[in-house]
């Protein structure tokens, strides 16, 4: 089968794998669609933790079952399904075991013609969702969903701030955020994305690239519940800034780094919860599927390739002049 594999110097290459067979309580899923995480990009520039030679990349795929192990159940012959990439999340859903691992390093990913999973990895593709818009829910979402509920506690009349509004999760974010009845406001350096959450329902949408966002954001908005944030960087002190007495700043990246100092007088002061949060435990899986079934909430696509151009799909994820995720498509 084909497959984008990291070779030794790092590079992705798509090379000829012996295709997969599953093995008891395995299936074998024939891949219909991927999508891309910031991991795959990190991974391709040498930027995360155990990096392994020889792995096929890839977190997040949809497709149909075409082979079952011994004791798998019949019933997922032929069935479209979308894959949980957790791997060991253990038995405490406060947070992951040490044996944790995300699909797509150290085991073979997606972005291949078939994967191997574990029976209980798999769920029914909801029916009202394509293949490719299944596909780029579950790394995605599932992060959304833990930092939105778990950690953010956002419910109706909550006031939100979802940062960076044209991200692979931040959209998300804001989409469930505004599912659960909360007022959700974004920010973003992309005049096409503050657009579209206007349209799409936001309340205030900031361009965090003006000098004076925070002080406009302070006068409209008299504070925030809390704050969903995945930059990090110098603007962390102003997001504190930002939060109402009791506010929560729940955050699960640090793109731009880390801040120079930490308002500790602010934080007490204020009362501040700062949480981090990091993907979602499987309960949380089904949960966020069952989520957006009810809310019939619909992934932005922000581009599409062929499997063949995933190299390509990776390199350009960082161009988030417009909102949602990069998917591909076998
Ligand atoms: N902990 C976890 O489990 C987990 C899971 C997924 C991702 N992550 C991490 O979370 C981060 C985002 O992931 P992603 O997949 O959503 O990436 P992505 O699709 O590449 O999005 C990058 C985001 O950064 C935003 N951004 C850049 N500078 C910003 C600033 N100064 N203020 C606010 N936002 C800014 C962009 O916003 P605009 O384009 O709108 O300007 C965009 O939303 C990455 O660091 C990733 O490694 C962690």
């Amino acid at each position: 089968m084909k497959a984008w594999v990291v070779q030794e110097d790092l590079s992705l290459q798509q090379v000829e794998l012996a295709e997969p067979q599953p093995g008891a309580g395995q299936v074998r899923v024939k891949i219909q669609a991927a999508a891309v995480n910031k991991r795959d990009y990190w991974i391709s520039v040498g930027k995360y933790p155990g990096i392994k030679p020889g792995v096929a990349l890839g977190s997040d795929g949809a497709g149909v079952v075409d082979m079952l192990g011994e004791g798998v159940s019949k019933d997922w012959l032929r069935k479209s399904v979308v894959i949980n990439p957790n791997i060991n999340w253990g038995p405490n859903p406060a947070v992951q075991s040490e044996d944790y691992q995300i699909l797509g390093m150290p085991a073979h990913g997606t972005f291949a013609e078939y994967v191997v999973v574990d029976e209980d990895r798999l769920h029914l593709k909801p029916d009202f969702l394509l293949a490719e818009e299944a596909a780029a829910l579950p790394l995605s979402g599932l992060t959304a969903f833990r930092a939105c509920f778990f950690h953010g506690q956002i419910a109706e009349e909550k006031k939100v701030l979802v940062t960076g509004f044209g991200g692979g999760v931040a959209h998300y974010a804001f989409m469930f955020a505004r599912a659960a009845g909360a007022s959700v406001s974004v920010t973003s350096g992309k005049p096409a994305n503050l657009e579209k959450a206007r349209q799409m329902g936001a309340t205030h949408a900031f361009d965090y690239r003006e000098a004076d966002w925070i002080t406009q954001a302070s006068m409209h908005c008299s504070g925030f519940d809390v704050i969903v944030d995945s930059a990090g960087g110098k603007q962390f002190n102003e997001l504190i800034r930002l939060l109402k007495p009791a506010g929560r700043l729940v955050f699960y990246g640090a793109t731009n780094g880390l801040p120079d100092k930490l308002d500790l007088y602010r934080l007490f002061w204020k009362q501040i919860t700062i949480q981090g949060s990091t993907m979602g435990n499987d309960t949380e899986f089904a949960e966020m599927l069952a989520f957006v079934t009810d809310k019939q909430i619909h992934p932005l696509i922000r581009r599409q390739y062929p499997f063949e151009q995933t190299d390509l799909a990776i390199k350009q994820l960082s161009d988030t002049s417009a909102p949602g995720k990069v998917v591909i498509v076998f």
